[in-house]
């Protein structure tokens, strides 16, 4: 399938690589170290971080296993912190998203973010200050490119400066999202869908399962192809702290689902 951004369509999403609850270190830190490695190995070109996941452990990892990223697009979050109980506080005035770009870019070494999404959170936050104030940092060469991340508000984005991509919650089971991702399509923007397996609550369903005997495939790898069908701008970040599922979930590009296949899958959601 065509390439969206330039990139693979498949990419690899790094959240799950923290303790329990995205805090703190993974058990193993050298077997999180080997999934990003095995993942760059089996043709990943794009990884979605935040310096706010661990907090900075993420960062960490992927600047440990990976640095200096040769032709890998890190794609990083901003606009929350984590306090030291473990909370999330939003974290949107000016300091606040300079001080985050310059953690992202100490911890992952780098002298400029390929792509920071600002995470917006609602309809009522105030869009135009921060998203103008990271436009201030791509023109100081920080940012290469913006993107948003937890809202609708594509066009309202679009109308302050340019985004190349909108990373929201949406996959087979969780379709209320659709309208941002066709304003997505229509506008060539990237749509990155976060919880495409359903996150905390994996995705279960009959036909998931009647679809995946039929292509000698898993549950997981068909609705991760249902997501790389459902729209040409989409491009596809699962997590997984596991080396097998991430082979699987690679594996998910090359399967292609009939009409007949997509009929059937219409049923969930
Ligand atoms: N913008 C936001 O607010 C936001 C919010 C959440 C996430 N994100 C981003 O989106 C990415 C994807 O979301 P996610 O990782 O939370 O959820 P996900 O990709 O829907 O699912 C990850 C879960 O599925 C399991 N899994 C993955 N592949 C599997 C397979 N082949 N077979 C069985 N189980 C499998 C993982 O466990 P194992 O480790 O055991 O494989 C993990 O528990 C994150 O990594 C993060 O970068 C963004």
């Amino acid at each position: 399938m065509d390439r969206v951004l330039n990139l693979n369509r498949v990419g690899y999403g790094a959240m799950q690589l923290t303790g329990p609850g995205v805090y703190g270190p993974p058990p193993d830190r050298e077997a999180a170290k080997r999934v990003l490695r095995r993942a760059v190995e089996l043709g990943v070109d794009h990884i979605d971080t935040s310096d706010y996941y661990g907090p900075h452990v993420v960062n960490e990892l992927i600047r440990e296993a990976l640095h200096p990223y040769d032709g890998l697009t890190i794609v990083t979050k901003v606009g929350y912190r984590r306090t030291a109980d473990q909370d999330w506080v939003p974290a949107r005035t000016a300091d606040d998203l300079r001080q985050a770009v310059h953690d992202n870019l100490r911890n992952l070494k780098v002298d400029r973010l390929d792509v920071v999404n600002l995470r917006v959170d609602g309809s009522h936050v105030p869009l135009e200050e921060p998203l103008t104030a990271l436009a201030g940092l791509r023109e100081e060469g920080l940012i290469r490119d913006l993107g948003i991340s937890n809202t609708t508000r594509l066009e309202e984005a679009l109308a302050i400066t340019p985004v190349v991509c909108v990373q929201n919650h949406y996959n087979i089971a969780h379709r209320d999202d659709e309208p941002t991702l066709e304003a997505a399509a229509a506008r060539g923007v990237a749509y990155v869908p976060f919880f495409p397996l359903g996150g905390f609550t994996p995705l279960q369903d009959q036909a998931l399962d009647e679809v995946a005997a039929a292509h000698d495939a898993t549950p997981r790898q068909v609705a991760l192809a249902w997501l790389l069908h459902r729209s040409p701008t989409v491009l596809l970040i699962p997590g997984t702290s596991s080396e097998r599922h991430l082979e699987e979930n690679l594996a998910s590009a090359e399967l292609r689902l009939s009409e007949q296949d997509l009929t059937r899958l219409d049923t969930i959601g």
